[in-house]
């Protein structure tokens, strides 16, 4: 049986709807709409390209969007300024520092300056600690758009196993806690992980966040396995993959997200979201 397509675009699209109607309603209160500010330092093309979705997906949501670039050569301490000036600015509700940053810029530094009201990729320590002891909190945007996706989907989570494969601050450890919390029993595998096909094999919910073109391949799933594909890899010849091979796996999993088209447009939709829980909060509506 070839598995189900789980549809990220057209779920991203509901949602975004519900945001904007919302978005209506508490602007009109409030006299003033979700004002999210992006920095983008250096030139990498492809951060650009994320900006600038970042700023559109803002003004087809009736959200104000104001995007900083900032030079290669900008100092930590000017990057720790414009924050500074952000934070104390109240028409701001959601902050965004575009990463990778330059490698003369430490982005803990950088990502510990944010205030955590608006600290809209839930990257903060203080964010990422209520996320761990299940506070409510600004969730970073890919986990979470991960769980919406399965929730739409009715996948059943509690006492599942859930195997994610990448340990990274922005996915693989917060989507793990996310379904932990969700009762799920969750193992985090990585680079040094023995066995991973055996591993990844154990999985009713297979997560593959490791940056490696089509990396996951039929051996790694079990038959029946819902598979949620993180990676956005670019190949020589210019073709978008994910980390699992989707020819093969969509023949043995259930449900599966395509790349493009899957896991993508969530991510920008949960900043939205983030950005109007952030605003929710500054005007106590
Ligand atoms: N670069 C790649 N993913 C992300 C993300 O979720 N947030 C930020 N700020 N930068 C990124």
């Amino acid at each position: 049986m070839a598995a189900k397509i789980i549809d990220g675009k057209a779920i991203a699209s509901s949602i975004r709807e519900s945001l904007k109607k919302e978005a209506a309603e508490l602007s009109a209160r409030a006299g003033r709409p979700p004002c999210l500010s992006v920095i983008l330092v250096g030139d990498d093309p492809a951060s650009a390209i994320y900006v600038r979705m970042k700023g559109k997906a803002c003004a087809e949501t009736g959200f104000e969007s104001r995007t900083f670039t900032m030079p290669a050569e900008t100092t930590e301490d000017a990057l720790l300024e414009k924050i500074d000036e952000l934070n104390a600015d109240e028409s701001v509700d959601g902050i965004l520092v575009q990463l990778p940053l330059p490698d003369h810029i430490n982005e803990s530094a950088v990502l510990e300056r944010i205030r955590p009201d608006k600290d809209v990729d839930g990257f903060h320590p203080v964010n990422v600690g209520k996320l761990v002891i299940g506070e409510k909190t600004l969730i970073p945007c890919t986990p979470h758009g991960i769980i919406k996706m399965l929730e739409h989907e009715g996948v059943e989570v509690k006492g599942k196993r859930a195997v994610v494969i990448g340990r990274s601050n922005i996915v693989g450890k917060p989507v793990a806690t996310l379904l932990l919390h969700r009762h799920a029993t969750v193992t985090i595998c990585h680079s040094r992980t023995q066995d991973l096909p055996a591993v990844s094999r154990e999985a009713d919910i297979l997560i593959a966040a490791v940056g490696r073109p089509e990396m996951v391949t039929a051996e790694f799933v079990k038959e029946g396995a819902v598979v949620i594909d993180v990676g956005v890899n670019r190949l020589p010849d210019g073709k978008l993959v994910g980390d699992v091979k989707f020819d093969e796996v969509s023949r043995v999993a259930s449900k599966i997200t395509p790349v493009p088209g899957g896991v993508g447009p969530m991510t920008i939709t949960m900043l939205l979201y983030n950005t109007l829980q952030a605003f929710r909060d500054h005007v106590n509506a």
